[in-house]
């Protein structure tokens, strides 16, 4: 963390933490506050609140909380100079040069333009090497895509990129960090060997990892950079950095299977188009998307594998509140081998096409079954995922639309949902109180340190009549420390913080503020004061006993008189 607070004082004072927010998701007023869908965890109501008078955020549902800093770094999962940097710029704050590179963005920043460096290594490789040059024409990549897509290629070799790396400066430990070489026996050596290469790039257009694929028909087809601190596949989509701005214009994103799938759909014009990176589809992956656009279409393959991959997709895009329509393409097709079987119009018309999601559950649920059978599958298989569609009026159109379909009573199809959600909510573990952190701190503790931050005045005179080896719960202690040793501004505070520390003031700061002050100060004080005098009468108990049994006279009168005049001043 940077040790002059002043730059983030100017930068907090210029920006504010609704507007900031709100480019990422959306905000509903509510009172003096703001009120959204966490983004840090699943949910239906929103318990995601925004102060814009303490420029604060937290969340009663999972209780995290934290300023425009810690937001932007978790949402985006920056480091905390990154989240500086980003915000300084929208701020028009200049940072100093100390303030760009402190060691703990180290790490992120050195695996960064690492990955830049094997980047161009990996395309000036391309060019050379016939083979994979004949491959990708072979396949109908042209230039511009290759260029778009800044496909390149590993050599045949074992440490083409390890030497040229280290020629360039890195040390192997660092190399290593970035997971594009492995430990043999004795030496390191590539881990992307005699393959064509996908550069994966995150939202920002940085490359954060690499995908590669074999020339042949040998396995594994494709390899996939290991998870690194740059690098998570479950909150990477391949193709958003190029896709983002069609998604928004054209509200809508096409959702694929493959690098491939991606890059030949954008080469036939559909720039909306991303893909996971050979894993299953994550509500991280739903929620980067719901950042352009609500509207998605899932393309998949009309096998059975792709049927099922798509099942569950549905269920994880639909709960975070995305609108999915759903394109099975004939048995044994990707878009790739469509798109260049039957072209750009018959592509297109298949889009326009895309079926909504009680659709794609009665034309494919259970095809062998008895009519009546079937029909139950279908309405329970379907109703599994309607039951997640967190929009009410959303969802009583997907019942009313089964309903149809299955020419069953809206009424039955109601109940049967009404089963579902019970025991949906049965099952999530994540139902927390919404007063998470300051239940678990002594109260007058928590009321003690809510107290500092209403009236700073008074700040004096707790600290003289208070130490910290009496604040007794592990956060507020850490916290009255911090504020006794004069950081009693709450955006300061917040500031030398750690994750736990924020949950708890920002939970606070959305406490009612306290109508008597000094009343609460008092009791507060007392309530103290008699805490410590239990602790000193229990411990001195102790002592008398031990006394007593020892026949230590002399102890034990002294004790005596001690434990009198402790119960006096009661
Ligand atoms: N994939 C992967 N690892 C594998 C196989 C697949 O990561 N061993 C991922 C890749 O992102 C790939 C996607 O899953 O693009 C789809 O795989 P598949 O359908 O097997 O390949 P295609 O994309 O059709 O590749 P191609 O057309 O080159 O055969
Ligand atoms: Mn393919």
């Amino acid at each position: 963390m940077p040790s002059d607070n002043s730059a983030l004082e100017e930068i907090k004072s210029k920006l504010d933490i609704v507007e900031v927010i709100s480019e990422y998701i959306p905000l509903k007023r509510a009172g003096q506050n703001w009120r959204g869908l966490c983004p840090f965890h699943a949910e239906k109501t929103p318990s995601f609140m925004v102060s814009p008078s303490k420029q604060i955020y937290h969340c009663f549902g999972c209780g995290t909380g934290g300023d425009i800093f810690t937001f932007l770094l978790k949402y985006e999962n920056l480091s905390f100079q990154e989240a500086l940097n980003i915000l300084a710029e929208k701020a028009g704050v200049t940072l100093k040069k100390f303030q760009k590179n402190t060691a703990k963005t180290g790490e992120k920043e050195s695996i960064l333009n690492l990955h830049k460096d094997a980047l161009i290594f990996y395309q000036n490789s391309l060019v050379k090497n016939q083979k994979a040059v004949r491959y990708l024409a072979d396949r109908g990549i042209n230039s511009k895509a290759q260029k778009l897509f800044f496909v390149g290629c590993a050599a045949d070799s074992w440490d083409a990129l390890f030497s040229y790396l280290q020629n360039k400066g890195y040390k192997a430990e660092e190399i290593k960090k970035s997971g594009l070489i492995v430990r043999g026996t004795k030496n390191y050596y590539d881990v992307f060997r005699n393959r064509i290469i996908f550069p994966i790039f995150n939202m920002r257009g940085e490359v954060i990892a690499f995908g590669g694929r074999v020339m042949d028909n040998s396995m594994p087809k494709y390899l996939n950079s290991p998870e690194t601190p740059i690098f998570n596949k479950s909150r990477t989509l391949y193709g958003l950095s190029h896709a983002k701005e069609s998604i928004k214009k054209t509200g809508t994103a096409v959702l694929v299977e493959g690098y491939l799938d991606v890059i030949t759909a954008h080469m036939y014009g559909f720039s909306n188009t991303v893909a996971p990176l050979g894993t299953a589809l994550t509500q991280e992956h739903g929620k980067l998307i719901k950042r352009f656009t609500q509207e998605v279409i899932l393309v998949f393959d009309g096998d059975s594998a792709g049927i099922n991959a798509a099942k569950n997709g549905i269920g994880v895009l639909v709960e975070v509140g995305l609108n999915i329509r759903v394109l099975p393409l004939p048995d044994g097709e990707d878009p790739d081998s469509y798109l260049r079987k039957k072209g750009k119009e018959a592509f297109s018309d298949l889009l326009e096409k895309a079926v909504s999601i009680v659709d794609f559950f009665v034309m494919h649920a259970g095809r062998n079954l008895q009519q009546q059978e079937n029909e139950h599958l279908i309405a329970r298989e379907a109703l599994e995922v309607i039951a997640m569609i967190p929009d009410s009026v959303l969802q009583g159109h997907h019942v009313r639309l089964l309903s149809e379909r299955l020419r069953i009573n809206e009424h039955f199809i109601r109940e049967e949902l009404l089963k579902i959600r019970k025991s949906l909510r049965h099952n999530k573990v994540n139902a927390k109180p919404s007063e998470i952190q300051t239940r678990l701190q002594p109260t007058e503790e928590v009321y003690l340190l809510q107290l500092l931050l209403q009236c700073p005045e008074k700040a004096g005179e707790i600290f003289n009549s208070l130490s910290a080896v009496d604040v007794k719960g592990a956060v507020t202690r850490a916290i009255y420390e911090k504020m006794k040793t004069g950081l009693v501004n709450y955006n300061t505070l917040l500031q030398e913080c750690n994750d736990e520390e924020k949950a708890f003031l920002t939970e606070l700061s959305f406490k009612t503020e306290f109508e008597d002050p000094e009343k609460i100060l008092k009791d507060c004080l007392n309530r103290f004061k008699s805490k410590k005098q239990n602790i000193l009468l229990r411990e001195l108990q102790d002592k008398i006993k031990r006394a007593e049994s020892e026949k230590d006279g002399a102890s034990l009168r002294a004790l005596l008189l001690e434990k009198q005049r402790l119960l006096k001043s009661q």
